[in-house]
């Protein structure tokens, strides 16, 4: 709803077209680079093919967001080197020239591997099985080639590959035989050299570069038996004397996992034996899987659901903050491809911040416009219960700085996202706690005043169990009140006489339906009271029709809106003469999305002056007259407002458009025919339309106000505001 609300306001108050607004792309990419972002953190690198250094358009991705490169397939043994004395340097060369020539450094990728390695290393000219010690010629000989050939432009080595077993192997087969499994992967390297080849390869790397940093590099760091196996290999190597700079932790994640405590366990037990951690080889698949494995799935061809793009952005910038948090240590985080069409992970994974058309994904903007100050806010601890709770529940609950957390049982669930977020994200993830329930809390403070929101549960909308329901986008959605400086205007009194509101329900011709309005009556309504001739009688009092947006209705301004309880508040204050409001359901929701261009407000202007005034004026002891009655309406109800009024100015002398839209002087044909106009509307929407309308309208001789609310957007605290306003210059 948030869009369509928000393109409504756009029309309306900045009175663009329809197409100009709606569908417009967004360029995620506008902005700084990620290098920029992070220059004071860490470097940010890319996994490069071929086509990524030869097509301009791709290159010029690479040459703005990243200052680190590294060669995904074409510097591996297998690649470069593939038969004794037989060099591929072509694409090897190439990709490094593109680094010079741009002043990009590069991580030398990878020197010594199990996999896409030069196996002739293993073996003779007649296929027999070399002695270790031929095999060490052969490596030194390949790698001193290799470090000479690029170390001028490369600051990093991953010197080792995955080395090390994986986890959930307690037991295996070594010749035969069933054995406890082997802290180290069982490759053809180990069976011939033990571990002996790992300080072997770092002592040949050290030879040939004195001064880069050499990296062991090793997927799923972030389970605890690997962890723990990396970290004994490398604290064993280091203490031997093995020239160990860094460990690389490859980063193969997904939407789900690892969460920020298993991901700070790694960095921190690694950070007990090295000073350099790099992320090698990030990406986060949107399926379950994770680590380095050559198989895998390689996702579905369907489109991807929305919420699974809030999970991996929401994902991604957990992950980058506790990057950030340990900058001490984490020297580079490199993205494994540029985009999701390179990724080797298949198309289907998306797991890259660029998507298979090189588009921009929120994700960078999300990665890259981080505030470094929220990243160490930690929320105050008053939390309440929110006001807008069903009885006896806990959550959700608001603090004092306008932050909201949640908490939801849903034990099988593989997602929950609450629709409120931060600065355009998709929502507030929650994660499962230690005892199996869902929780979170916002990225920081929200907007104060009410908001809409609901739950998705793995893709699935619903609402949260915890709050009290509202009629909003078109069906009942959970609702949050955050405490605003000035709530005490829409606050229930003791000490006050209240109003009331009645439901009347009439027959509409023009539509063939029974229609429903809702009727704030002041207090002191119907009260026999001496009028001039000294008679006994009942007061009469003007009429305010106050219309709702898109997607509510007749409930919206006396429940969200607090309608009654600011009129009460106002009269009682005596900042106002008392009156009638009249809340009617504005058929605004059979509207159909792209056809705001055609929309005429023709049918509700029937119901409203043929059939719903003469109902009031009958039942409610009204005065009956064009200067005792205004009109007024909020979003899509202010574009109500402007149409009819512009259209019946006989019916209506006060009107009001509430993040609406804005009159201007040569639209009203007649000056008289209006004696009051309000304008509003929040400061995050369109605040220079609103004073400029005013501007004109004053300087036109209308008597005109309005209204930039502080600090709020197109939600219902803006028009709380803009009706405590209004009411105060209505009726004069
Ligand atoms: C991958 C490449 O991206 C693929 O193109 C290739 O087919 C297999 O290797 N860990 C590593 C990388 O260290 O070298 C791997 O790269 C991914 C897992």
């Amino acid at each position: 709803m948030k869009k369509l609300l928000f393109a409504l306001t756009l029309i309306a108050v900045g009175s663009l077209t329809a197409s100009a607004q709606w569908g417009r792309p967004i360029d995620y990419s506008a902005g700084p680079g990620l290098k920029d972002a992070y220059k004071d953190y860490f470097t940010i690198g890319v996994a490069v093919n071929k086509a990524n250094v030869s097509d301009p358009a791709q290159m010029e991705i690479i040459k703005k967001q990243f200052n680190s490169v590294t060669a995904e397939n074409a510097w591996k043994p297998g690649e470069i080197h593939p038969k004794e004395g037989v060099w591929n340097f072509g694409l090897a060369d190439s990709i490094a020239n593109f680094c010079r020539e741009n002043g990009i450094k590069m991580r030398g990728h990878c020197l010594c591997w199990h996999s896409q390695f030069a196996d002739w290393m293993f073996t003779d000219k007649k296929g027999k099985p070399v002695k270790k010690e031929v095999f060490y010629e052969r490596l030194r000989d390949h790698i001193h080639t290799v470090v000479n050939r690029y170390k001028d432009v490369v600051y990093a080595w991953d010197v080792v590959n995955e080395a090390m077993a994986d986890d959930g192997r307690p037991f295996e087969f070594v010749d035969g035989k069933l054995v406890k499994a082997s802290p180290y992967r069982q490759s053809r390297h180990f069976k011939l050299c033990g571990d002996e080849f790992i300080a072997k390869a770092f002592e040949f790397a050290r030879e040939a570069d004195p001064t880069g940093v050499l990296i062991y590099n090793d997927y799923s760091c972030v389970d605890n038996g690997k962890r723990e196996r990396i970290y004994e290999m490398v604290k064993k190597m280091k203490e031997a004397g093995v020239p160990i700079d860094g460990i690389g932790m490859q980063g193969h994640y997904n939407i789900y996992f690892p969460d920020e405590e298993q991901l700070e366990k790694a960095i921190n037990r690694f950070k007990e034996i090295v000073k350099i951690i790099h992320i090698t080889e990030l990406d986060l698949r949107t399926n379950t899987e994770t680590g380095g494995q050559l198989m895998f799935s390689r996702g579905e061809a369907k489109p991807q659901a929305g919420y699974i793009g809030t999970l991996q952005e929401d994902q991604y910038a957990r992950l980058f903050k506790i990057f950030r948090k340990h900058a001490d240590v984490i020297k580079n985080v490199t993205f494994w491809n540029l985009s999701d069409k390179d990724s080797w992970l298949g198309v289907n994974n998306h797991p890259l911040p660029f998507d298979e058309n090189f588009k921009a994904k929120r994700s960078l903007q999300i990665i890259r416009d981080f505030d470094a100050a929220a990243d160490k806010r930690v929320p105050k601890d008053d939390w309440v219960p929110n006001p807008m709770n069903q009885p006896g529940q806990e959550y959700p609950q608001v603090n004092s700085e306008g932050f909201a957390r949640f908490r939801v049982e849903a034990p099988d669930a593989k997602s929950v996202i609450v629709s409120l977020g931060l600065g355009g994200r998709g929502g507030t993830v929650l994660r499962k706690n230690k005892e199996g329930v869902w929780v979170g809390t916002t990225e920081g403070p929200m907007d104060p005043g009410f908001h809409y929101y609901h739950l998705t549960i793995d893709g699935g909308v619903v609402n949260d169990p915890g709050t009290h329901n509202y009629f909003g986008s078109c069906r009942w959605e959970s609702g949050i009140e955050i405490p605003a400086p000035d709530q005490d205007f829409y606050a229930w009194r003791k000490d006050i006489p209240h109003g009331n509101i009645q439901q009347v329900n009439f027959w509409s011709e023009s539509t063939g339906k029974m229609q429903t309005a809702n009727v704030y009556l002041p207090d002191g309504y119907g009260k026999l009271v001496k009028g001039k001739n000294g008679k006994l009688t009942q007061e009469r009092y003007p009429v305010l029709y106050l219309q709702h947006g898109w997607g509510e209705n007749e409930t919206s301004w006396p429940v969200q809106g607090k309608a009654g309880i600011i009129m009460d508040n106002l009269i009682a204050d005596g900042k106002i003469k008392p009156f009638i409001v009249v809340m009617a359901y504005g058929l605004t929701n059979d509207f159909k999305f792209g056809t705001i261009g055609k929309f005429t407000a023709e049918e509700f202007e029937k119901l409203l002056i043929d059939e719903l005034i003469p109902v009031i004026d009958k039942q409610f002891l009204t005065k009956p007259d064009k200067w005792n009655r205004a009109m007024a309406g909020l979003s899509m109800g202010g574009m109500e407002t402007k149409l009819i009024t512009l259209r019946r100015p006989e019916v209506f002398g006060y009107w009001g458009l509430l993040s609406g839209g804005t009159y201007m002087p040569e639209e009203i044909k007649d000056p008289k025919c209006v004696k009051y106009i309000f304008v509003g509307c929040g400061d995050k929407e369109n605040p220079d339309g609103i004073n400029k309308s005013v501007e004109a309208l004053k300087a036109a001789g209308f008597n005109a106000e309005g209204l930039v609310s502080e600090g709020t957007a197109h939600e219902f605290l803006t028009w709380r505001r803009c009706l405590e306003k209004m009411a105060q210059s209505l009726f004069k």
